[in-house]
């Protein structure tokens, strides 16, 4: 069973073929997304992870019922924009108001909060220019590629530079929220921690878990296709 699971394939190939690997690389703490091209055996060396322990543990996993189904590019953009655009543009103003606050009554105990705040507010900041320079700049050229059409050479310019400079911020965003789950110690609840405390501790989690994925649909999905498909239509 376990042979089904390639080490010599990267951490994106793998959760393309089954979204519910994702959660296991999440639980070992292996990036998929933006480390998306290691392979399986080198990020479990360098991380210091059992290979074959790895490996049995997937193996084992269900097919995530809502895989990666989309027939054509156009469909994924539709998922990504609402599944993760929309949840950040509600989320991340709300979210915003809660950190505030935590860190305004907690940060005398917790002095860790004031940093936190600014790494959120400056995470905010930046996803919400991206994914409106995603929907803007980037989106509809691969629609026209998608229906078929030829690019003009400024947008086929336009595409890669993008593409280019939207990977960037997506490691930038992952640093970020690195720093986040440091500073909160793995989003771990403190004692002294009230209701809100613990409730924004939980909605940056799952933030830091829907980032995962959404990055995943786009690097190893989205771009890398479009990017494998640019020269044959040049
Ligand atoms: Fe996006
Ligand atoms: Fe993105």
């Amino acid at each position: 069973m376990t042979d089904a699971i390639d080490p010599t394939r990267s951490l994106g190939a793998l959760v393309r073929d089954n979204l519910a690997y994702a959660a296991v690389f999440e639980s070992v703490g292996l990036d998929y997304c933006c480390g998306g091209d290691t392979t399986l055996e080198a990020a479990c060396e360098a991380e210091g992870i059992d290979l074959d322990d790895l490996r049995e543990r997937l193996a084992g996993v269900e097919e995530a019922p809502d895989g990666d189904d989309w027939e054509t590019h156009a469909e994924l953009i539709a998922d990504i924009v609402s599944t993760h655009h929309q949840y950040l543009r509600e989320e991340l103003p709300s979210l915003e108001g809660l950190v505030r606050k935590v860190a305004r009554v907690h940060d005398e105990n917790h002095p860790e909060l004031r940093e936190l705040r600014s790494e959120y507010l400056a995470l905010a900041e930046e996803m919400k220019r991206h994914i409106d320079e995603e929907e803007t700049d980037l989106f509809p050229i691969v629609e026209t590629l998608d229906r078929g059409e030829s690019l003009t050479d400024a947008q086929r310019a336009t595409l890669g530079n993008e593409i280019a400079e939207l990977e960037a911020d997506h490691a930038e965003t992952a640093n970020r929220l690195e720093r986040l789950a440091a500073l909160t110690d793995g989003y771990a609840v403190p004692d002294d921690a009230c209701a809100s405390y613990e409730a924004m501790l939980e909605r940056l989690e799952r933030l830091e878990t829907g980032t995962h994925r959404h990055v995943h649909k786009e690097n190893n999905v989205l771009f890398a296709e479009v990017e494998r498909q640019l020269p044959a239509s040049a």
